[in-house]
This record gives C-alpha cells, sequence and structure tokens, in this order.
C-alpha cells in the first residue's frame, strides 16, 4: 500500500508538474485521474521544457509506467498530437496507458463549450474551450462515448449517431454554426481508434493488481482544489474533482490505499478565468508577480491573474483533501519586494470571515485582511539548503505551517528539476 496523491491547493498551475516529475523518480507509476487536456503542466529538465496536457507529467522517466485513468477526459486528437510532440523531443511513450473506461472528448464537445460560453456574455466562465464541460455532461447524463466504446466499431457507430443527431438538434438554431458530419466524424475516430489500441487497457484491474504487489502509485492531479465542481468556487470551476477524492474514483482505487498527500502551492495565488479572486492584484504588484513568474497559461496563453498568498483558500485545501504536508513553488518569484502579504480572512459587511463561504457574491465586496511580512532582496534561485534561504523567507514559511497545522517540506525556488529544497522525503 503505497499511494501518494499530489494535488493543486489553489486555482491551478501550483507547479505540480514540477512535483509530479520529482515524485515520479520515486514512483512505479504515475496515474492522471480527471480532467482533460485543460491541464498544462509544464516539465523543465536543464534546457528541455515540456508542456503535459493529457499525458502524465511521469513520462520522462523510462520505467515509469503512465496510465490515463478512469476519470479522465480523453481528446483523443490531441492526445495523438502531445504523443507526437513528446517523441520529437526524444521521449519514450511506450509505457503510456489509457484506460477503457475513460471517456471521449469529441469534436462537437469543444465547440458546445466555444457557444456556451459565448451565450453566458458577462456571465462566462472562461473555460480553456477544450470540451471539457461539455464531455462531462454527456458522462453524468449517460450518453457519452468511452474509449471501449471508440474500439469496438459497431458501438460506435451507434453511440456516435445518437450524439451527433442529439448535438445537431442542440446547435440547429444558432446561426452561423456548421452541423456535425457524422460520416467524416467516424471515419475520423476509428482511425484514431487503431492509434491507441495498443495503449488500452482495464486501468483499475491494472492498478489494483500492482497495489498488491507493492507497487508505488503516484496520482496526479490537475487543477486545483477551488476549481473543484463541488469544493470550489461553484460556477466559477472545472467540471470535474480535482481533489484527493476525485482522484481515488477517477483511478478506481480505495481511499484506504492513500499513503500522503502533498498539497502543491505556489507563493502567491494566480487565476486563469473569471469568478472570484478576494487577494487579486490589479496594479503594478500584480504585473510585477506576471512578469516575474512568467505568469500566462501553459493551454490558452492567457495572462494569469495575479496576487497575493489567500490562507483562507488553502485552509479549505488542507481540509478537503486531506493533505499530510506541503510542497511551496515559485518562492523566487518573491525576491525583491520590500513587503510581502498572505491574507488570513475576509472581512465582508464588517464581519471576518475565515470560511470559504458559499455565496460567491458576498466575495465581490470581501476585503482581504493581511498579515504583512518583511521581503527580501536576495536571489535564491541557486539555494539548496533551507537553513540557506534569507530569514524573511524562513519567516513567511513558518507562518504558513504554523497557520494551516502542516509542515512545509518540500520548497521550490526555480522551474528546473534541480531547483528544489527538501526537508522531510513524503514518499
Ligand atoms: P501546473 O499546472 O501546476 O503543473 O503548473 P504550470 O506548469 O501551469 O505553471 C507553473 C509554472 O511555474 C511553470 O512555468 C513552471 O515551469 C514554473 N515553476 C514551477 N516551479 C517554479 C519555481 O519554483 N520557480 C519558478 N520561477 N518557476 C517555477
Ligand atoms: P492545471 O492542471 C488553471 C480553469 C479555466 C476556467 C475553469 C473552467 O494546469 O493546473 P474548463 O476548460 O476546465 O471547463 O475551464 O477552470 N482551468 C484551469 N486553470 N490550471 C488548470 O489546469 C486549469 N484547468 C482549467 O481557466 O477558469
Ligand atoms: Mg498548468
Amino acid at each position: 500500500m503505497s499511494t501518494l496523491v499530489i494535488v493543486g491547493s489553489q486555482w491551478g498551475d501550483e507547479g505540480k508538474g514540477k512535483f509530479i516529475d520529482y515524485f515520479a523518480s520515486k514512483a512505479d507509476i504515475v496515474v492522471r485521474a480527471q480532467g482533460g487536456n485543460n491541464a498544462g503542466h509544464t516539465v523543465v529538465v536543464g534546457d528541455e521544457k515540456y508542456a503535459l496536457h493529457l499525458v502524465p507529467s511521469g513520462i520522462l522517466y523510462q520505467n515509469t509506467v503512465n496510465v490515463i485513468a478512469n476519470g479522465v477526459v480523453v481528446d483523443i486528437k490531441s492526445l495523438i498530437d502531445e504523443i507526437d510532440v513528446l517523441k520529437s523531443k526524444g521521449v519514450d511513450l511506450s509505457q503510456l496507458k489509457i484506460s477503457k473506461r475513460a471517456h471521449v472528448v469529441m469534436p462537437y464537445h469543444a465547440v458546445i463549450d466555444a457557444l456556451s460560453e459565448e451565450s453566458k456574455g458577462a456571465q462566462k466562465i472562461g473555460t480553456t474551450k477544450k470540451g471539457i464541460g461539455p464531455c462531462y455532461m454527456d458522462k453524468v447524463e449517460r450518453t457519452g462515448i468511452r474509449v471501449a466504446d471508440l474500439l469496438n466499431p459497431e458501438i460506435f457507430k451507434q453511440k456516435l449517431a445518437l450524439q451527433v443527431e442529439a448535438k445537431n438538434r442542440m446547435i440547429k438554431s444558432i446561426n452561423g454554426t456548421e452541423p456535425f458530419d457524422y460520416e467524416q466524424i467516424l471515419q475520423e475516430y476509428l482511425a484514431y481508434a487503431e492509434i491507441i489500441r495498443p495503449m488500452v487497457i482495464d486501468s483499475i484491474a491494472y492498478l489494483n493488481a500492482e497495489l498488491e504487489v507493492d507497487k508505488k502509485i503516484l496520482l496526479e492531479g490537475a487543477q486545483g482544489t477551488m476549481l473543484d465542481v463541488d469544493l470550489g468556487t461553484y460556477p466559477y470551476v472545472t467540471s470535474s474533482h480535482p481533489t484527493t477524492g476525485g482522484f481515488t474514483v477517477g483511478a478506481g482505487i480505495a481511499p484506504n490505499k492513500i499513503e500522503a498527500v502533498v498539497g502543491i502551492m505556489k507563493a502567491y495565488s494566480t487565476r486563469v478565468g473569471e469568478g472570484p479572486f478576494v487577494t487579486e492584484e490589479k496594479g503594478e504588484i500584480g504585473d510585477l508577480i506576471r512578469e516575474k513568474g512568467h505568469e500566462f497559461g501553459v493551454t490558452t496563453g492567457r495572462p494569469r491573474r495575479c496576487g497575493w498568498l489567500d490562507l483562507v483558500a488553502l485552509k479549505h485545501a488542507v481540509n478537503v483533501n486531506g493533505l499530510t504536508m506541503i510542497a511551496i513553488s515559485l518562492l523566487d518569484v518573491l525576491s525583491g519586494f520590500d513587503e510581502i502579504k498572505a491574507c488570513i480572512g475576509y472581512e465582508i459587511n464588517g464581519e471576518l470571515v475565515k470560511n470559504f463561504p458559499a455565496e460567491l457574491w458576498l466575495l465581490d465586496d470581501a476585503k482581504p485582511v493581511y498579515q504583512t511580512f518583511t521581503g527580501w532582496q536576495e536571489d535564491i534561485t541557486a539555494v539548496d539548503k533551507f537553513d540557506n534561504l534569507p530569514q524573511a523567507a524562513k519567516d513567511y514559511i513558518a507562518y504558513i505551517e504554523e497557520y494551516l497545522k502542516l509542515p512545509i517540506s518540500y520548497v521550490s525556488v526555480g522551474p528546473d528539476r534541480k531547483q528544489t529544497i527538501i526537508r522531510e522525503e513524503a514518499f
């Protein structure tokens, strides 16, 4: 029994890719369990930078098996493109496996995602327009197409015919929208089916058999806790459960097989897309963080909204995920600020609120209550021991640990694999 969970503790883009790559060196199997190619995970090794969307971030280790599990929604076309890019960089993909139970993101899902965003106007979510929401809608409606269906031409034909008909009915009244072409999609996807067929497995049977022989499994979270459809800032969320409970369902691994849950947090906050963000800095400070942290989306290229750390949201993440330790990333980005802030409560209608509220509209006028810290000026990107960090950085970390009642066991001071300070190993 040795399963490690890596979960995003904020709004995604916490630096999960970097840490998954680190932990993958010690794991036998890395598993993506939810979300789809809305994710963008960056792994930097020396001069080479890898942007991973569907392929798990353990792929750079030759002996690690990488599984796209049942809870993921798979855009097969985009997966094939990603595989080709990785192969051109010399990455070995022979150890990539795809669950028969994963749902397939079809071309109509992305179109519906974009149309739905357009129709919402100012209320739009700011999705990645990858069709993730519409694919999960079909899954929950029980009309979705799974990888197993795609691999069986007769079943696929039947299911696709029903879906194309239903989706064409849905978009019929929208001006300028071409109907979906059943025959064209059918032929295209039957060809994709043959490309992925050798990778497809029953991942639930496989993973549980491997657990029985004491293999080490790493569950790779995509997105982040505040984007969870139940636990996040609904409706400004993604359509999956990017939290510990979601990974156990999405991989078919029982909760009692989990040994440790590492929450990845960046040293400040960012968010892409719409939705409340109490500690957002819309002026100079936000711009400076964006510039120093290169805060632009890996999947969509959108500039990320930036602001100070939000400990209210993080405490929520500690609770709902059962975090056992924390890894902090991008601490180096905070070098050079005279002052650093962390939000320890929201002032709403004159009251101090310390639990993340369900009523999002209350957050429109919420004022962050800050704890202010003295900054540090030193470049810390070459620091390899915790003791060698500036005292002000150590004080900032100590405060977060005290607030969250959890150890910060890993400190990342740069994007490269090597720029990681390890205080206590999780796995
Ligand atoms: P993910 O979605 O959680 O995997 O994170 P992203 O890859 O979308 O965004 C994190 C960004 O920060 C990437 O560009 C990483 O290369 C970069 N990064 C990760 N850790 C650090 C760090 O400690 N310092 C700096 N400067 N960049 C980092
Ligand atoms: P990684 O794994 C940051 C956001 C989108 C949007 C909302 C819904 O790289 O951390 P969707 O396309 O999922 O329906 O969009 O969720 N979002 C992410 N934000 N990081 C991600 O992934 C995200 N995946 C989705 O910007 O606000
Ligand atoms: Mg990302």
